[in-house]
């Protein structure tokens, strides 16, 4: 097995919840979800480079906020997987951080993630895709999900994955009102829930009004819970609306919320609106991909 001189590039998509409905407690302290996630195409970067030793080197215009981190999940995806195929971790791996962190759109998942398929690529490894799955599993809640970065129905605390086919290409428009909220503390604010088993599943091939029109049949139960805690994302809601979505909603357990568009050009003009109008925002015209 000898190391792969040229660089891997990586995409680390964003990761959106259509949908989240929460379930009971389970006994390992996690809830039972069920939720309908897409990944946007926008995105972190990675590159993987041969080193004598393992290294993160930080850089894109969130980076700086990950530079006290310790044990980025990047590093303990990486030590897994080299433990896993019984050899050390010598790469150096450079992390263009372009998504908000910790802002519900699964910026440190989809970087453990894009590590993970990144590290098969560079070192040619042949494991089994569950053992690659029960990695994922180790990491967190939504790195199985990022681990395949398509449209699916989400299970369990997350590692139920279903992949959906069919959905449009739908414009979105991304913003973050520049505030990280804890994933824990908004789980710990749950107080009502839709509940899980309720939820349908989206007929193939939606057109964009559909998806809209599916949006009506659920909901995130995060949603009110993270209001509570951060009620700017109240306002972040009712700027995109404000700005022509068919749609608004939030994702994971915020604080970034986005919207649902009819079509791009209406999604562009909102974004710059959006951009202009609140300069400290992080605003991103996206699609579902
Ligand atoms: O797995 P992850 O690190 O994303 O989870 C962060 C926290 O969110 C967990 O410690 C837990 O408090 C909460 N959580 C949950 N149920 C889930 C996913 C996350 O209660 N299905």
């Amino acid at each position: 097995m000898s190391a792969n001189p040229d660089p891997v590039r990586v995409f680390a998509p964003a990761k959106i919840n259509l949908f989240l409905h929460v379930g009971d407690r389970r006994s390992d302290g996690f809830h039972a979800l069920e939720s309908l996630v897409v990944f946007a195409d926008v995105g972190d970067e990675l590159m993987i480079e041969p080193a004598k030793e393992f290294s993160l080197a930080l850089n894109g215009p969130f980076g700086i906020k990950l530079a006290d981190e310790q044990d980025n999940l990047i590093a303990k995806a990486a030590r897994a997987l080299a433990a896993k195929a019984g050899r050390t971790p010598d790469v150096k791996i450079t992390l263009t951080k372009n998504l908000p962190v910790a802002s519900g759109i699964g910026g440190g998942s989809a970087d453990a993630a894009a590590t993970l398929r990144g590290l098969m690529q560079f070192w040619n490894l042949k494991i089994p895709n569950e053992d690659l799955h029960a990695i994922a599993e180790t990491l967190g809640s939504d790195v199985p999900a990022c681990l395949l970065s398509e449209t699916l129905w989400m299970t369990g605390r997350g590692e139920g994955i279903e992949p959906i086919p069919g959905l449009p290409p739908a414009p979105l428009v991304l913003v973050n009102p520049g505030i990280g909220v804890s994933t824990r503390d908004i789980f710990a604010n749950l107080k009502d829930r839709v509940g899980i088993g309720q939820a349908a599943k989206p007929k193939p091939d939606l057109s964009i009004l559909a998806l809209a029109d599916y949006f009506k049949s659920n909901r995130n139960d995060l949603e009110k819970p993270a209001r509570q805690i951060a009620p700017v994302i109240g306002e972040t809601l009712s700027a995109i609306a404000a700005n022509g979505a068919l749609r608004t909603r939030m994702s994971g357990s915020g604080a970034t919320c986005f919207g649902l568009f009819a079509d791009d050009k209406t999604a562009e003009e909102a974004a710059a609106k959006l951009a202009n109008d609140h300069p400290t925002w992080w605003v991103k015209k996206a699609r579902i991909q």
